[in-house]
């Protein structure tokens, strides 16, 4: 993690965790060039400020499916919270809900969606929390995790879509780390029809559109697809009702040589013409990356690791500093270019 405001929250985190741990949440796949990549692209952008344009202070709320955030900065589904702080999942529901933002808690939580969303609910009952999930190739499995996503008041579903197969993480293998250590669990995957105790997160290699309709008829939930880098596949997502995209590379934990997300955005944002509302997600480190991922197309952005490093450091504390230093860094440097961001006013720095 690079400069910014929020580096001393990184290094508090890194101080306090086990460093296995610490390498399952900021490592990547293979050489992790993805990784880096996802923070360098945007020191190699800049934004044309707008003059003259008498903005007073701005308001960010922006409408998502199944949700008013009253800021464009969401929390991205990342695993395991309870490896972080013994809160877990609900410190970061607490801290997302105080932020007026959206929680996209995963399928790999630590603690179960229903009481995720519970504690959300707890601090402001229009809470939105959204449900992270990769198609199981058994549907029956993927049927029961939408129920409990549908029971717990969830308001959209995410479909991490970039996962045929688990990505080659080089710092886990080295560490020897595959596993939850004892008394830590996928609490989402505790109990499902057939399989008594927690059963494993399957990535299934023959996943395809046809299952992403089979969902659709499941539910009436909203659904958008996570790990879109492809225009092709942000045009066949559209027109296969998809409510939302989320552009990301996984936070370069998969494909290790698939682009930084911010540059596969705006090919993707033109593929979509506006008809869907297209998120980003991947080295979101200072408002300023909010700001230029706004500017490309962005409706709204996903932070993975620093929200990690937030909820490390100070539990549910940390995760609202790192939310709200982001959004007073967005609406600063917002302001600084006059209340607008628009694609003309993004610039490289090389
Ligand atoms: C993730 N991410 C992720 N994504 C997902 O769809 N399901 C998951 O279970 C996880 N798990 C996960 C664990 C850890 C430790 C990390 C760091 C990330 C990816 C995540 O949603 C997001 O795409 C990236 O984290 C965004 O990049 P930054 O903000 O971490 O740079």
């Amino acid at each position: 993690m690079t400069g910014g405001a929020l580096a001393e929250l990184h290094d508090r985190a890194r101080e306090l965790l086990d460093p296995v741990h610490y390498d399952y949440f900021a490592g990547g796949a293979g050489e992790e060039t993805a990784l880096a990549e996802n923070e360098r692209a945007f020191q190699r952008l800049a934004l044309l400020p707008r003059v003259l344009r008498g903005q007073s202070r701005p308001a960010t709320p922006v409408q998502l499916p199944g949700a008013r955030a009253s800021t464009p900065i969401l929390v991205a589904p990342t695993a395991f919270h309870r490896l972080a702080h013994p809160d877990g999942e609900l410190a970061t529901a607490r801290a997302a809900a105080a932020a007026g933002t959206v929680l996209v808690s995963g399928m790999a939580a630590t603690v179960a969606i229903g009481e995720v969303a519970g504690a959300a609910r707890e601090v402001d009952r229009n809470a939105a929390v959204w449900f992270q999930l990769y198609l199981q190739p058994d549907a029956k499995i993927t049927e029961c995790l939408v129920r409990r996503a549908e029971d717990a008041g969830c308001s959209a579903l995410v479909v991490t879509v970039d996962s045929p197969v688990f990505g080659r993480h080089g710092r886990d293998h080295r560490h020897g780390f595959h596993d939850l250590p004892p008394g830590f669990a996928a609490e989402n995957m505790r109990d499902l029809p057939g399989s008594p105790g927690v059963r494993d997160i399957e990535m299934c290699q023959e996943i395809s559109w046809r299952y992403v309709e089979a969902l659709r008829r499941m539910t009436g939930l909203p659904v958008l697809l996570k790990g879109i880098l492809h225009p092709e596949d942000a045009k066949i997502a559209v027109d296969g009702g998809m409510a939302g995209l989320v552009v990301s590379n996984h936070g370069g934990r998969q494909l290790d040589v698939a682009p930084a997300a911010i540059d596969a955005l705006p090919r993707v944002a033109e593929a979509v013409g506006g008809r869907i509302p297209v998120l980003v997600d991947g080295g979101i480190r200072r408002g300023s990356d909010v700001a230029i991922a706004l500017a490309l197309g962005a409706t709204a952005v996903g932070v993975g690791r620093p929200v990690l490093w937030g909820l490390a450091a100070a539990g549910e504390a940390g995760v609202r500093q790192v939310l709200e230093t982001l959004r007073d860094e967005y609406e600063h440097v917002r302001t600084l270019c006059g209340g607008v961001l628009a694609g003309d006013q993004v610039v490289s720095r090389c």
